[in-house]
């Protein structure tokens, strides 16, 4: 069976230093690598909105020297006429060498890597994973910080549903000394799941806060997330609690010189823009090194050596 990346938890310590030394390696010498996918076809499947990380995919295959097919509207898509994902994957891999599938049913991106003999790249199934959001971010902490382990990062917002969170809960985890600070309304709390089997069962310090600004100055790193409407049951609850957590450059007062604040976009009110021309603002910075993330993930899975 091919190779697939479904779980950020199936790459080892190794396989991440392997695809950021890759990324770096890509930063410093583009022209090496334009022409390594030529010939070769990445189909994006994204049956639910995508700004960023389809168009990074995109990019991505571009700067390989690659091509792109797109099937970006799930409604103008067989989907609609009820062909199942089993079929609709089976069908895209006769055309593409690869395929980045977002879906709003979790494990979809599974069941597709089931039944493809392609790579499957899941790009975000519900609320549950997005491993290549986390390689953007764990490119990024390495280039701000140098290193993974002895990191305190605090997570705030939609923690729940945010299924960046828990892909990079699940990266980080692996890391010596990290200590999760997990900052939510009470009703949008990390999974059960994911703080036993990931948390608790790997010994890591953590700590459940509904008070930001109480842990400000012992976070390295702040994660913002976005409370994630489209997941809520009622339309009320998200009005209740979708501005629950706003940074403004009042609440970083008492935050370290060098923070890391990072955000998985798209922002709605999460991160004043005020707070854009702050050092400390990387998200904007996320975008790019995702985009140098997948470049070497795309090599990795389709086996070519830079
Ligand atoms: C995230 C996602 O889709 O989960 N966006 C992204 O891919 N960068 C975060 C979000 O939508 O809030």
């Amino acid at each position: 069976m091919v190779r697939s990346l479904i779980d950020i938890a199936t790459l080892s310590v190794d396989e991440i230093s392997a695809l950021t030394n890759c990324a770096e390696d890509i930063i410093s010498n583009p022209a090496k690598y334009a022409h390594l996918c030529n010939g070769k076809k990445l189909a994006t499947m994204f049956f639910e909105p995508s700004t960023r990380t389809r168009l990074s995919f995109e990019a991505a295959m571009y700067e390989h020297g690659g091509s792109v097919l797109t099937m970006a509207d799930s409604a103008s898509s067989s989907a609609a006429k009820g062909e199942s994902v089993a079929d609709t994957v089976r069908t895209v891999s006769c055309y593409a060498d690869i395929i980045a599938m977002r879906h709003p049913k979790e494990g979809a991106p599974l069941v597709a890597s089931m039944n493809a003999d392609v790579p499957i790249i899941n790009s975000g199934d519900g609320g549950h994973n997005h491993p290549t959001q986390t390689l953007a971010d764990l490119l990024t902490i390495k280039r701000e910080k140098g290193r993974f382990d002895s990191l305190t990062i605090g997570f705030c917002g939609d923690l729940k549903f945010g299924r960046t969170v828990h892909s990079l809960i699940t990266a980080m985890a692996r890391y010596e000394n990290v200590k999760f600070v997990l900052i939510s309304p009470v009703e949008l709390k990390l999974p059960g799941y994911i703080r036993k089997d990931v948390i608790v069962k790997n010994n890591l310090e953590y700590v459940q806060t509904t008070d930001l600004e109480a842990v400000m100055p012992e976070l390295d790193i702040l994660y913002m997330t976005r409370v994630q409407r489209e997941r809520f049951f009622n339309e009320e609850d998200y009005l209740r609690l979708k501005d629950s957590y706003i940074l403004t450059p009042e609440k970083l007062r008492d935050a370290k010189p060098d923070l890391c604040i990072m955000h998985p976009l798209p922002r709605v009110n999460e991160i004043s823009v005020a707070i854009d021309s702050d050092p400390r603002a990387c998200y904007f910075k996320q975008v790019l090194n995702g985009k140098y993330m997948r470049m070497a993930l795309i090599l990795m899975l389709l086996g070519i050596k830079p």
